[in-house]
């Protein structure tokens, strides 16, 4: 059985990288989009007919107003995508050397900001007994990535939101599964694939032999946002080139 087609996806951070590419392989598909983003220009152009707002996730007042928003103009949400995310400054690097300020501000992005959008997004999805909810992890939450301590347990965190949630409304017709990238050419990625030393070192360390373009990881969130995949719950779907197998 395949799920219902769903219209209405949320997708955060989709201003840039990952999230403006699922936003446009979304409109592909027809979905009317609603894009928190905290360039509200960015999210304004990559929700084109939807709704565009610039949100911070992480401040539960402004999640709560943008989710009432989206809903009244667009419809109950179907699919959200807590895509927003931060790796953290340069400091940010080994736990005793990473700032606490800077600790707090990846995990208020990562793992508080997923929290806020997907409990907004569940009250309404479990009185309908339908909706997806789809992490962007990252390969980081599963071996960490060598002086990036805050960001690789933000992104466990984030994993593990993704199947707390599937457990917890599974029995209220709710999924909710993770998307794990390893590294693809975003704003966020920029400045070390700028680099052609760093850029050649970090290919080399890819099976695949290259770091993957946005639109690759747009790709695996869009089949799982079809509901092709409707048995699947719980699920971190790892997309990063054979990475994570060396
Ligand atoms: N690029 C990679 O190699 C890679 C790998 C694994 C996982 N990821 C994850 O994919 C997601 C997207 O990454 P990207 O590479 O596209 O990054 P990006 O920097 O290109 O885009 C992130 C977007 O999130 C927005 N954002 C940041 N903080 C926000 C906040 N508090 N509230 C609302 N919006 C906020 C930014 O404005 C930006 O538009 C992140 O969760 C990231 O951790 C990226």
């Amino acid at each position: 059985m395949v799920d219902q087609a769903p219209r209405v996806a949320v997708v955060t951070g989709g201003g840039s990288g990952i999230g403006l590419a699922t936003c446009k392989r979304l409109r592909r598909e027809g979905f009317r989009l609603g894009v928190l983003d905290l360039d509200p220009a960015g999210a304004s152009e990559a929700a084109a007919d939807g709704l565009g707002l610039g949100v911070d996730v992480a401040v539960a007042s402004e999640v709560s107003e943008a989710f009432a928003a989206v809903e009244e103009t667009l419809g109950p949400v179907d699919v959200l995508i807590n895509n927003a995310g931060i790796t953290g400054s340069l400091e940010a690097t080994r736990l005793h050397e990473t700032p606490v300020d800077e600790w707090d501000r990846v995990m208020g992005v990562n793992v508080r900001g997923a929290y806020l959008c997907s409990r907004v997004a569940l009250s309404s999805m479990v009185p309908r007994r339908s909706g997806h909810i789809i992490t962007v992890a990252s390969v980081a939450g599963m071996d960490p990535f060598p002086a990036r301590s805050a960001y690789s347990v933000s992104k466990a965190a984030a994993l593990l939101l993704a199947r707390s949630i599937a457990l917890d409304y599974a029995g209220d017709g709710i999924r909710s599964n993770a998307v794990c990238p390893g590294m693809a050419e975003t704003p966020m990625t920029k400045w070390r694939l700028d680099q052609p030393d760093l850029r050649a070192a970090i290919e080399t360390s890819i099976p695949i032999g290259r770091v993957a373009q946005p639109e690759e990881v747009a790709e695996a969130i869009a089949l799982l946002a079809s509901g092709r995949l409707a048995y699947m719950t719980g699920h971190g779907l790892v997309v990063d080139g054979g990475w994570s197998l060396r």
